[in-house]
C-alpha cells in the first residue's frame, strides 16, 4: 500500500512540473499568434476529454470530435473555452484572446462518418498541428460486426485511427507548428513539427501472430486477441504512414497511458465494471494523463526541448510509454508485417468506400 501512495504522489508532482514547466503566458501567446489547432477524437470522455482540455489550456483551438449526444456541442465548446478562458485570465491580463474551439458529432463506428468529418474540417482549417486518438471501449463480447463488417472493438481501437490520421494528412503537412529541416530528418529524435498521437497500448502489447491467416479476428477472436492486434496493428499501420515518402515532416506516436481513472470498463458487465470501478482511484487522473501524454511530445517541441527517441532505427513511428518515456516495438515488427498490415487495412476501408494508399 505504501508503495503505490508514493507512485501516485511522485506520478502528481511530476505531471504538475510538466503543466508548470509548459503552461506560460509565452506559450499561450504562441499558440493563439500562430493559430495552432489540435484534433482530439474520443473528446467527450477521459484521456481524450483530458487531452483536449489541456490543449485548450494551452491556447490551442480544439476541434473535439464525439458520439452525438443532445446538447453535447455547445457542453463540450462551454467546456474548452473555459478552460482558454481561464488560462487567459492567469497567463495574459486584460483582453487575452481564446481560441473559438469546435464539436464535430461522428460516430467512429463508421469509417465513412469518420472520412466525412475528417473532410469537414479540411473544408475549414487548412492546417492542424496536431492530432490525439483516443476512441475506445472495454468489452468481453465476441467479434461483433459494424454496419460495414469490421469488428466494433477492432474499428474504434485501429481502423477509424487510421481513417481519420490519413484523411487529415495534407492539413498536418500544412501544419504552421516549426518544423526542423531536412539536415535533421535522420535523427532518432523526434522532429519538431506536427504530431500524430495513437493513445492506446504503445510499448506494452504482445504481437498478434495469427496475423496474415485471421486479419480480421473473425475466427481467433478473443479479448487477448483482440487487445494484441489492435496493439499490433497501431504499431504497423502507424509506422508505415511515418516512413510513407511525403510524410517526414509528421512525427507519428503509439503511446500507452497507464493506468488512468476514467470511464473506461463502462461497456462491461456489472461484477467486473464494480471491480475496475475500486480499482481506478490508484490511477492517475485524465488531466495529468495528459500531461504525460503531450508534456514530453508537443508541448516539449514548442519549447524547443528534448523530444522523444526512438529506441529503433532513425526512422518511422515513436513509441511512447505512461510517463513520456521511450519504448520498444515487439519483436514481430518487420517490414512484410508492416507491408501485409497495410495492404489489408487499406482493402478495409476501400470496402468502406474510402480510398487509401
Ligand atoms: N483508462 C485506462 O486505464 C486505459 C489504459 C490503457 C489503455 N486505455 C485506452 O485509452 C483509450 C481511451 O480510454 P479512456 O480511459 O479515456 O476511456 P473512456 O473514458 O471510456 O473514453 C472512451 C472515449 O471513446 C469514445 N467512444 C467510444 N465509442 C465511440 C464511438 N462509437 N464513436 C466515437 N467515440 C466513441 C467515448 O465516447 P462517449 O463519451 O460517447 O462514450 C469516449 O470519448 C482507449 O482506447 C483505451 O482502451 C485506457
Amino acid at each position: 500500500m505504501h508503495t503505490i501512495i508514493k507512485a501516485m504522489v511522485t506520478s502528481l508532482l511530476t505531471s504538475k512540473a510538466l503543466r508548470s514547466k509548459y503552461l506560460s503566458p509565452a506559450s499561450y501567446h504562441h499558440a493563439i499568434n500562430s493559430n495552432l489547432k489540435a484534433v482530439v477524437i474520443g473528446a467527450t470522455s477521459g484521456i481524450g476529454q483530458g487531452c483536449a482540455h489541456c490543449l485548450a489550456e494551452q491556447g490551442y483551438t480544439v476541434l473535439a470530435i464525439g458520439r452525438p449526444r443532445p446538447g453535447r456541442a455547445e457542453q463540450i465548446v462551454e467546456e474548452l473555452t473555459a478552460k482558454s478562458k481561464s488560462s487567459a485570465a492567469v497567463l495574459g491580463g486584460v483582453e487575452v484572446p481564446v481560441p473559438a474551439h469546435e464539436f464535430y458529432a461522428t460516430d467512429a463506428f463508421s469509417l465513412q462518418q469518420v472520412h466525412q468529418t475528417a473532410q469537414e474540417i479540411l473544408s475549414k482549417h487548412p492546417t492542424i498541428d496536431v492530432l490525439v486518438i483516443t476512441q475506445g471501449m472495454a468489452t468481453t463480447q465476441g467479434f461483433t460486426p459494424t454496419k460495414e463488417g469490421n469488428d466494433e472493438k477492432m474499428t474504434l481501437h485501429y481502423f477509424s485511427r487510421i481513417a481519420i490520421a490519413n484523411a487529415l494528412l495534407p492539413a498536418l503537412l500544412n501544419s504552421s507548428a516549426e518544423s526542423e529541416q531536412n539536415s535533421d530528418s535522420d535523427s532518432d529524435r523526434m522532429k519538431k513539427g506536427p504530431v500524430v498521437m495513437s493513445i492506446l497500448s504503445g510499448g506494452i502489447h504482445a504481437p498478434y501472430e495469427n496475423y496474415q491467416q485471421d486479419f480480421s479476428l473473425e475466427k481467433n477472436y478473443s479479448v487477448r486477441n483482440a487487445a494484441d492486434a489492435a496493439g499490433f496493428y497501431n504499431d504497423l499501420g502507424l509506422d508505415y504512414m511515418a516512413c510513407k515518402k511525403g510524410n517526414e515532416k509528421i512525427n507519428f506516436v503509439h503511446s500507452s497511458p497507464g493506468f488512468v481513472n476514467t470511464n473506461w470498463g463502462s461497456e462491461f458487465g456489472t461484477v467486473l465494471r464494480c471491480m475496475v470501478r475500486m480499482m481506478q482511484p490508484l490511477g492517475k487522473s485524465p488531466g495529468d494523463c495528459a500531461e504525460y501524454m503531450l508534456g514530453p511530445t508537443v508541448f516539449a517541441s514548442e519549447a524547443g526541448h528534448d523530444l522523444p527517441e526512438r529506441l529503433v532505427g532513425n526512422k518511422g513511428l515513436f513509441v511512447m510509454g505512461e510517463k513520456g518515456q521511450s519504448k520498444s516495438l515487439t519483436k514481430m515488427h518487420t517490414d512484410e508485417a508492416k507491408a501485409f498490415v497495410w495492404e489489408k487495412t487499406v482493402e478495409v476501408l476501400k470496402k468502406a468506400g474510402i480510398d487509401i494508399e
